[in-house]
């Protein structure tokens, strides 16, 4: 609670009779807003360090217990997570990988050097074939991002030809003989990533020519369509998405269904020294949460010049690579981007999903980096072992919100958590009606220092109770490790209403989701 120290001064009011002000967060559940599409909680794993070779796969012939490779505690634990989609094969590696590479038995198949990532040497082990079989496992849809920067409009056609054939060409047999009879079913498909990186170092002008001319021959069955992404902006960068949905205009034999958009956390904001995963200062939980809760800016913004070129919001917004980037781990291949995840990381990952789904009418997907072992993953593992961390505990605490219907809300009171010269609201919050009909909310305390409490008004639904769970620990940068994989876990939590009213005690540095009945 706050004491409102200047009204009660101006009032005139006696230390017996103090006036107290908790945040207010107010939902209408009377006017449902857009569905949260449960794919804003898809993942990304690319041929990176050890994220997709070790992280997930460590082959057949491994002693680590697997299935067709692929190991069976980490699968197990992203079944829990609900995992929706994965974006497969990168990132940067996608444009320089050559899908028939990966096809084919694995012995014969070419060894490459991971020019991106490290340098080291990529077997193609992990293919086609394999990246379907994995998403077949999770029960998760597809995305398969193309090359555009090194490849060429008829090895993207052909490459969509091999995955969706249904009749006998020679491409839909090579993928029967390779051992898939029927077609592979690929919801989603990027022509290009990073063009203006990675990809190509392009302008939006020239890419969205090169996207015009790659999409017009990306053809699939009517019912195994992928959606096209386009390769869009970042950070501040507005021009991608503006560029390409005011010239791309879809006709019989064009599409585009969404343009991109990457944003990363760094503590620093400082490319080249960028912060410490663990033992940070406070002035860097602080900075990190400043330039994390810049997403909501980045969005509103493209959503500007989207709505502008595109009312009908026919083209979504997708934010596929987003997360926290840290200063890589001492000892580690500066080039594999392993880093430990805190209790930091879990704040920013809640904080962002609420910003999500506050965008729910545009951003229809987005794909935090990475799945295991890279950037803020869901997973760490060193060789069989594995711990889940923090980041993994939200996603799964947040698994009623996918697919669910938002509700509008609207936060007061709101105590601003200040260091130094920076400061950032204190609370953050999203609610929604979960596809069981049950009303969920989710609340961020960003404070380190300090408790807060919200009073909660569900526009005239009477509360009696809410339970879940609450995520928080001592220390700024608690986290699980491979000796102590529990430090950091969610935790029950639960408050009873009092005539119909409801306050949640929020602990410093926490995240609490409960379902409110
Ligand atoms: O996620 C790591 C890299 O970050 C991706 O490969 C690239 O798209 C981005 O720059």
């Amino acid at each position: 609670m706050r004491f409102i120290k200047p009204l009660a001064a101006a009032i005139g009011l006696c230390a017996s009779s103090l006036v107290f002000a908790n945040t207010q967060l107010s939902v209408d559940t009377t006017k449902p807003g857009p569905v949260i599409n449960k794919n804003i909680y898809g993942q990304f794993a690319e041929h990176l360090g050890r994220g997709v070779y070790e992280g997930l796969w460590v082959g057949p012939d491994s002693k680590i217990p697997n299935t067709r490779g692929w190991r069976n505690d980490v699968i197990g634990a992203l079944k829990e997570i609900k995992v929706p989609l994965v974006r497969w094969p990168g990132g940067c590696f996608a444009d320089e990988y050559h899908w028939r590479d990966g096809i084919g038995p694995r012995a014969q198949r070419p060894v490459k050097v991971n020019t991106n990532w490290g340098g080291v040497e990529e077997n193609n082990a992990v293919g086609t074939h394999e990246f379907f079989d994995l998403a077949e496992i999770l029960g998760a849809e597809t995305y398969v991002n193309g090359n555009l920067g090194t490849g060429t409009a008829q090895e993207m056609a052909e490459w969509m030809e091999y995955m969706t054939g249904e009749g006998k060409s020679t491409l839909a047999e090579l993928r029967r003989k390779n051992g898939r009879d029927k077609p592979f079913r690929v919801h989603y498909f990027a022509i290009g990533n990073e063009a203006w990186g990675c990809g190509g170092n392009m302008t939006p002008e020239f890419y969205t020519h090169l996207y015009k001319q790659y999409a017009s021959f990306l053809k699939a069955p009517d019912n195994n369509k992928p959606k096209l992404i386009a390769s869009g902006g970042h950070t501040e960068d507005t021009s991608w998405a503006d560029h390409l949905t005011a010239n791309v205009k879809p006709n019989w034999s064009l599409r585009m269904d969404a343009v991109s958009f990457h944003y990363y956390t760094l503590p620093t904001g400082d490319w080249k020294v960028k912060g410490a995963a663990l033992q940070f200062p406070e002035t860097e939980w602080m900075s990190t949460l400043v330039n994390t809760l810049k997403m909501d800016q980045f969005i509103i913004n493209n959503k500007k010049v989207m709505d502008k070129n595109d009312p009908e919001k026919t083209v979504g917004f997708y934010v596929d690579e987003w997360g926290t980037w840290f200063d890589v781990e001492k000892g580690e291949n500066p080039g594999f981007l392993y880093q430990q995840n805190s209790l930091r990381d879990a704040i920013v990952a809640a904080l962002n999903l609420n910003i999500f789904h506050k965008h729910a009418d545009r951003v229809h997907m987005s794909n935090i980096a990475q799945m295991v072992n890279v950037l803020q993953a869901m997973i760490l593992t060193d060789k069989e072992k594995m711990i889940l961390t923090p980041t993994y505990h939200i996603y799964k605490m947040y698994v009623p919100f996918q697919d669910a219907t938002s509700f509008p809300l609207e936060l007061k009171n709101v105590p601003q958590y200040t260091l130094g010269k920076q400061s950032v609201p204190a609370v953050s919050a999203t609610a929604a009606r979960s596809k069981d009909g049950k009303i969920y909310l989710a609340l961020v305390n960003t404070n380190p220092n300090k408790a807060e409490t919200v009073d909660i008004d569900l526009a005239g639904v009477k509360i009696n109770s809410a339970s879940g769970q609450v995520l928080t620990a001592k220390a700024m940068d608690a986290h699980n490790t491979f000796a102590a994989p529990n430090s950091i876990k969610p935790e029950a939590y639960s408050a009873k209403a009092n005539n119909g009213k409801l306050a949640l005690e929020l602990p410093a540095k926490s995240v609490v989701v409960v379902e409110v009945k």
